[in-house]
């Protein structure tokens, strides 16, 4: 699994600098519907339900969104995990203002239990560190595999879990990809987001040749729906054209200064201001996300078959 990581950020490197030229081609009518609020329907069988934040352009607004999108869905009375798969960089932890000790790597290595480097926050989701010190889960040995199954299984009570990753094909994010019941990809409607989140999607589809997962397309930064609306409409037909992918439109978001200011106050947007437009914006997502039920072989049994081989 390591050498076809390896490869595909090789066909990552290759493909984005061909996508630079593809999606000029179509700009056409793919029938969009647009965010709109929606009835809530839980998931089904109350399976957890695994959400990976992604994109190919770093700085889209994965963060905000998987942090915003998971007190949406506290909001709805859902336990959330928020899980930052990028350590490294420790998005999740800036923006609520929070420092965890320990992360998924001491978990692997068996010196602290999930419980203990889960951490509580004070608006009523939870996150966990992502484990930085190893760069792909297919190197576990299998001891460590054995432990990080026994832990991860403790958050299988979680009604959703969301992965923020780090932009583009890196260390372990086509890991948490595969893993994943939803990806969904953020872009703004910079050309450069565009091609780089066309980049990205054409891996995940170069990689999983019949992927069972819904790939979901989030255009943040809008001045308006239908600025929205052409990103995806774009979007969407192209990966249908030339990739022959489904990807839906989930929604879109307004740019609101109300987000850099929350950011800069380390608080989420939705606690700043849960009547701004971003907030709003996150809400319609959510509904939408949640009118998108989970298909039936999804949840977290087959999140740990995805990720290990074997749950
Ligand atoms: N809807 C929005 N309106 C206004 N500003 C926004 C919006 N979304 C994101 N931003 C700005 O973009 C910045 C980057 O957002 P964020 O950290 O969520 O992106 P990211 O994709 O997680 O970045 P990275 O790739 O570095 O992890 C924010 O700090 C904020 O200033
Ligand atoms: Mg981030």
């Amino acid at each position: 699994m390591e050498d076809q990581a390896e490869k595909l950020r090789e066909i990552m490197r290759q493909k984005t600098s061909e996508a630079k030229t593809e999606p000029s081609a179509a700009e056409a009518s793919a029938r969009v519907a647009e965010a709109r609020p929606a009835p809530v329907v839980k998931s089904k069988n109350g399976k957890t339900r695994i959400i990976t934040v992604t994109s190919g352009k770093g700085g889209v607004g994965k963060t905000n969104v998987s942090v915003n999108m998971a007190l949406a869905y506290a909001r709805l009375g859902k336990k959330v995990v928020v899980m930052d798969a990028d350590l490294g960089l420790a998005n999740v932890n800036v923006m609520l203002n929070m420092i965890p000790k320990y992360n998924l790597y001491h978990v692997i290595r068996k010196q602290k239990t999930m419980k203990e480097i889960m951490v509580e926050t004070n608006y009523g989701i939870s996150i966990v560190a992502g484990a930085s010190g190893f760069s792909k889960i297919a190197n576990l040995t299998e001891e460590e595999r054995q432990n990080f199954i026994e832990e991860l299984e403790t958050l299988s009570n979680a009604d959703i879990i969301i992965i923020d990753t780090s932009a583009g094909v890196s260390s372990n994010v086509l890991d948490f990809i595969a893993a994943a019941d939803d990806a969904v990809i953020i872009t703004t409607p910079e050309p450069t987001a565009i091609t780089d989140a066309y980049g990205i999607i054409k891996i995940i589809a170069t990689e999983y040749d019949n992927l069972n997962m819904g790939l979901k397309l989030v255009v943040n930064r809008v001045k308006s729906a239908a600025e929205a609306k052409k990103v995806s409409d774009r979007m969407t037909t192209i990966a249908g054209q030339f990739l022959n992918l489904k990807v839906d439109y989930l929604g879109y978001i307004y740019d609101d200064a109300t987000v850099s200011q929350a950011v800069l106050r380390q608080k989420p947007f939705m606690i700043i201001d849960p009547k701004c437009k971003a907030s709003l914006c996150i809400q319609h997502i959510v509904g939408r996300m949640e009118k998108s039920e989970l298909r039936e072989s999804g949840g977290f049994g087959s999140m740990l078959k995805r990720l290990f081989g074997k749950a």
